[in-house]
């Protein structure tokens, strides 16, 4: 299995280039520029049957969605018979309904478009998981749950890990269950007709330490709020993660500035993509 690095993957590269050895794979070299007009050129060097695509799609979303199709389309010049595309990103996977009328399910145009290269399409923590089924071919969504779990493992001790909504209870399940730890929710709760607070569900806090998770910190309000109310709760720790870092601008503050720790994976480099789902994706074939 050859592996083939985009541009939305150069901040993976030395670790995968370190690690592949291991798992029987090899890097193909690639010549990516851009001509004087803003295309992108595409050369990849080196033969083989199969590859592994990897491409992450943060900004610029749409430049990293069109070389993904243009790596794809070289390999297939080149002959290659199978394709896996791992999107450790996927951009517009938060578009996945219509809104307003005349809107488009935008992941389901990505999708649909990627299929046209790739057989099979693996991404981490896909916003709406029930959206793989716009890939007309094998999709997969991968946890980042053991590399999480394994991040903050010590610092955790016999802690508890939260999901800030219950739509994410299934994130904090996951990397609880590798720790052998306790788990739940934040719940609305109405304190009063005007008032409404956010609590975690049957759970003591207390003098314990606490790892909120979630998919994606966008402006970081989410995971702030909750740290704050963490806090009052007489918490000890409250660490944060998240598959993806789609900081906003100043969110890393924000969210640095509430808890104690924030480390989220390496799908999007960020200053604070201290976990690496490299070991991941070379574990997949
Ligand atoms: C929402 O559905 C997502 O799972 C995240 O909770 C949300 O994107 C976080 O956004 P923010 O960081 O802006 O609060």
């Amino acid at each position: 299995m050859k592996i083939v690095l985009g541009s939305g993957a150069q901040h993976l590269k030395d670790e995968v280039i370190k690690k592949a050895i291991n798992y029987g794979k090899e890097v193909l070299e690639t010549e990516i520029k851009k001509f004087p007009d803003g295309e992108k050129y595409i050369r990849i060097l080196g033969e083989g049957k199969e590859a592994l695509v990897i491409q992450s799609t943060y900004n610029p979303q749409d430049e990293n969605l069109i070389e993904l199709l243009l790596i794809g389309d070289s390999l297939r010049e080149r002959g290659f018979e199978r394709l896996l595309a791992v999107v450790p990103y996927l951009a517009y996977s938060r578009q996945d309904r219509v809104t307003k009328e005349g809107e488009p399910i935008s992941v389901r145009a990505i999708m649909r478009m990627l299929s046209l290269y790739y057989d099979e399409l693996y991404v981490f923590d896909l916003h709406n998981a029930k959206t793989l089924e716009f890939f007309p071919k094998k999709a997969t969504n991968l946890s980042p749950a053991r590399a999480i779990a394994e991040y903050f493992n010590e610092k955790l001790g016999d802690g508890i890990i939260l999901a800030p909504d219950k739509g994410a209870l299934e994130r904090a399940k996951a990397v609880a269950e590798i720790l052998n730890l306790e788990f739940s929710h934040f719940e609305k709760k109405r304190i009063s007709p005007t008032e409404v607070q956010m609590q975690p569900v049957n759970i003591d806090v207390k003098g314990k330490n606490v790892l909120i998770v979630d998919d994606i910190i966008s402006t970081g309000g989410t995971m702030v709020k909750a740290a704050n109310i963490l806090r009052k709760m007489g918490a000890k720790n409250i660490f944060v993660s998240a598959t993806h870092g789609v900081f906003a601008k100043g969110a890393i503050e924000r969210v640095e500035n509430a808890v104690d720790e924030l480390a989220v994976t390496n799908t999007i480099p960020t200053p604070v993509s201290k976990i690496s789902i490299v070991e991941d994706i070379l574990r997949l074939v």
